[in-house]
């Protein structure tokens, strides 16, 4: 953190929605908890409060579900077209997009990544996948079925039709704050659901100014409600709520169980996207220079904390020597800086729980035996900041390679043979995503087809789309969000049939 340069200059509404206590979002009114408490978010790149945020607890969730429910049985989104529906969600997506600085500036402040990466990821992406839904609103269709019941005697009409699948429950994690609530409440939206989101208690902020861009885009009172507050107890609340038909999840493994067994009392229907050990692959004929940079950023993009990170570096024995020494270089050249400072390439990490955590990591790491090529601590005293973390000298029996560090840290392990390099990066209780490197392009697509993982990127990583499915295998998920495969996740398919002779 070398660094002295001066942060970015707030933009005017951003100093004056963070000096703002914060309400909740129920059936289209900014509303105080029923206790009455509020809750602060911090600034992780100073460790000082941020906001004060209405905390909502069952109470509240109670109500937000009556509201959702409302919109969803009676209220006029039940009766709006889907043409309606489509230009509401573009509309959402315009204006998002006329403040993007606003919500880039706020993302900075609450998350703590660079600001130069909100403004040309986050934001951008949250529009994006807004828009892409928007067009889906018009298009999602049945089908008419042959059937030969009847035994030619009598014959059948017989169709299906795609219903929205009710009031869900959201519940997001901190990482990309806006951009989960993006994912989340697109294909909702699209499907005519009616929502109550319940943002992470550590980022609520920009899900809190999109609420106020959802009420400006015309979409009707009650349709997405947004109740911020603890895991715990708003969270646990909408899991186990019996009004609620859905709920989809982003988060931690260990809280996806949870959410299972909240959900089971009414058997509602579950989508979860959980955590990750993500293998990247490196094979000795890869082209090193565009390797080197590809695994770097793998890891190290939005400080580790991606659930699909390229955590488990594998490299061919022949070059491993090289890209250690690459990636290490690249590491040692990522300038930790707060976000808001223009010449941060990597803020803090999101909280001093995430900080410690980290750290606990780095140091069972080091003490079984591993070694920091560089990195290795925490950087500085104030704010959460970690060094970009490179270890090699790992086992398969290190935390550090079994176990989400959620940070800036890869491992890089070395293999020598290709046959069994899949069995390898396969030997994780997760499946998410992985990397593979190399010019041989049938090693490429035999290797992609043995890796148990929701994506496969080749010679590219954390390239997402709107139009892209993005899920997991094992434990790692249940059913996948964007493209158009989501929308399976938000209806019900019901089946029609009638004599017709
Ligand atoms: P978490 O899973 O506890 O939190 C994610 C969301 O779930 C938050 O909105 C939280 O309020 C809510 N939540 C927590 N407990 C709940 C409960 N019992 N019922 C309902 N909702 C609940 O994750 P946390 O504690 O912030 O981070 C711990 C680890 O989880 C990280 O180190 C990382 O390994 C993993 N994680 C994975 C993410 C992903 O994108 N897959 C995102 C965030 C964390
Ligand atoms: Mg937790």
């Amino acid at each position: 953190m070398a660094s002295t340069a001066s942060a970015t200059l707030l933009d005017q509404n951003v100093t004056k929605f963070v000096s703002r206590t914060h309400k909740i979002l129920i059936n289209g009114k900014w509303v105080a908890a029923a206790s009455g408490k509020t809750f602060s978010t911090y600034n992780p790149a100073t460790g000082e409060v941020l906001s004060q945020i209405s905390e909502g607890d069952k109470e509240d969730i109670n109500l937000a579900v009556k509201a959702a429910r409302a919109a969803f049985e009676t209220g006029p989104w039940s009766k709006i077209t889907t043409s309606e529906r489509g230009r509401m969600i573009w509309k959402l997506a315009d204006l998002i997009e006329k403040h993007l600085e606003e919500f880039a500036q706020l993302e900075s402040l609450d998350n703590g990544k660079p600001l130069s990466v909100a403004r040309v990821a986050d934001v951008p992406l949250a529009a994006d996948l807004f828009r892409y839904m928007a067009g889906w609103a018009t298009k999602i269709e049945g089908n008419t079925i042959p059937i030969s019941s009847g035994g030619g005697k009598t014959q059948f009409l017989a169709y299906t039709v795609r219903e929205p699948v009710g009031v869900v429950g959201q519940i997001i994690p901190w990482n990309f704050p806006l951009l989960m609530a993006a994912w989340k409440l697109g294909p909702a939206l699209a499907t005519g659901c009616t929502i109550v989101l319940k943002p992470a208690e550590q980022t609520p902020l920009t899900a809190l100014l999109l609420g106020e861009m959802i009420q400006e885009a015309g979409i009707p009172d009650g349709v997405v409600n947004i109740v911020p507050g603890y895991g715990e107890t708003a969270g646990a609340a909408l899991a186990g709520h019996p009004d609620v038909d859905k709920v989809a999840f982003t988060g931690s493994t260990e809280v996806g169980k949870l959410i299972l067994k909240a959900a089971a009392g009414n058997l509602k229907k579950v989508s979860l996207e959980l955590g990750g050990k993500s293998p990247n692959i490196v094979l000795q004929d890869a082209d090193v220079e565009a390797a080197i940079p590809g695994a770097a950023s793998a890891i190290f993009f939005n400080h580790g904390q991606c659930c699909c990170a390229g955590s488990r570096l594998f490299v061919e024995h022949e070059i491993f020597d090289k890209v250690v020494e690459g990636v290490a270089k690249v590491a040692k050249n990522i300038h930790v800086a707060p976000g808001m400072d223009p010449s941060s390439d990597m803020g803090p990490l999101v909280s001093e729980e995430q900080l410690n955590r980290v750290c606990g990591y780095l140091e069972s790491g080091i003490s079984e035996g591993a070694k920091a090529v560089t990195g290795g601590s925490r950087e500085g005293n104030k704010g959460y900041f970690v060094k970009p973390t490179v270890l090699v000298n790992t086992n398969d029996k290190m935390k550090v390679v079994r176990e989400e560090i959620f940070g800036p840290v890869v491992t890089v392990i070395p293999f020598r043979n290709v046959e069994e390099i899949a069995a390898q990066a396969n030997n994780s209780n997760y499946g998410l995503a992985a990397g593979i490197w190399t010019r041989d392009i049938k090693k490429a697509h035999r290797l992609a087809s043995l890796l148990r993982a929701g994506t496969v990127w080749i010679n590219c990583y954390n390239v997402f789309d709107a139009a892209l499915p993005f899920g997991g295998y094992k434990e790692s998920g249940w059913g996948r969000e964007m493209g158009h495969e989501v929308l399976e996740q938000y209806t019900e398919v019901k089946a029609v049939c009638t004599p017709i002779s």
